[in-house]
């Protein structure tokens, strides 16, 4: 039978990419994002499995349908928390849309979806992973705010495999570095150029495959990628 994966986030970048390596590996992924120009380009095997989710997964009320919707056709295996927006630069500089925006999205809504699909994924045993980020373990100037949501849901991701390894879900928590995507679009500045400043999306799918290949009882319950070099580029060109 078909195995199914439910990743956030899926129209670019890091969701995008773990949702073609899933598809490689057998699965029918329902992706969730709220414009999917990038996925219109890909080829008819993508195509066929990949579902669209059209959904802004801050609006909890359409979250929870189209969460329903998949459930009353599927018992998931994999779900991929990936959505994730960061609004950067002094924290006086950001408003109160910017922060409720990153901490609905970056940690509410994987709480909520998590909460909705447990049940599922005790009966299949299946795996949540949840994309983290190297912010959530260090202190972030110019990021307290995005740097927050992602420890909290790495935290989050801690306590809850302690509660739920009893009954077989693994829980994985991935903290990626700079990866090449296009998070950075509201930030002054982004990922450096040179190959060894910073990791690319397939990169961290294919983390994510090595995971989903082990065996039960083997649960890689964290994970944090770097580039060689720590630098990024200010949008005005110039490295830091
Ligand atoms: N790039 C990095 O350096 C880096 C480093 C560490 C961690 N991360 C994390 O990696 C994850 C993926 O980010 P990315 O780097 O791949 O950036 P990205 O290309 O900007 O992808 C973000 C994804 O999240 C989706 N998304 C954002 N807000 C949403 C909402 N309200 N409802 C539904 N979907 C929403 C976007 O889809 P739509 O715009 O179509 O809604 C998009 O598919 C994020 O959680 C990010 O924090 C990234």
């Amino acid at each position: 039978m078909e195995k199914v994966a439910v990743v956030t986030g899926a129209s670019s970048g890091i969701g995008l990419a773990i949702s073609k390596m899933l598809i490689k590996q057998g699965f029918l992924v329902y992706g969730f994002g709220r414009t999917f120009y990038e996925t219109e380009e890909l080829d008819n095997t993508f195509k066929t499995f990949f579902h669209q989710v059209v959904c802004d997964i801050t609006d909890t009320k359409q979250l929870i349908e189209k969460i329903n919707d998949i459930r009353q056709q599927h018992t998931i295996e994999l779900l991929i928390n990936n959505a994730g927006v960061g609004f950067y630069g002094p924290h006086e500089t950001l408003n109160s849309t910017k922060i409720q925006q990153m901490v609905r999205t970056n940690l509410e809504a994987p709480m909520i979806i998590t909460n909705i699909f447990l049940r599922d994924l005790q009966k299949t045993k299946g795996t949540i992973v949840n994309i983290s980020s190297v912010t959530a373990t260090k202190s972030n100037t110019h990021g307290c705010a995005y740097g927050a949501t992602k420890a909290g849901l790495t935290s989050f991701s801690h306590s809850l495999f302690d509660e739920v390894r009893k009954t077989g879900i693994k829980v994985v928590n991935i903290q990626p570095d700079m990866t090449k995507t296009n998070l950075y679009r509201n930030a002054d500045f982004s990922e450096d150029e040179d190959i060894l400043a910073h990791l690319n999306p397939k990169e961290v799918a294919n983390i994510i495959k090595y995971i989903i290949g082990c065996r039960d009882g083997l649960v890689i319950s964290d994970v944090t990628l770097k580039p060689q070099l720590h630098r990024i580029k200010r949008k005005n060109n110039t490295s830091k």
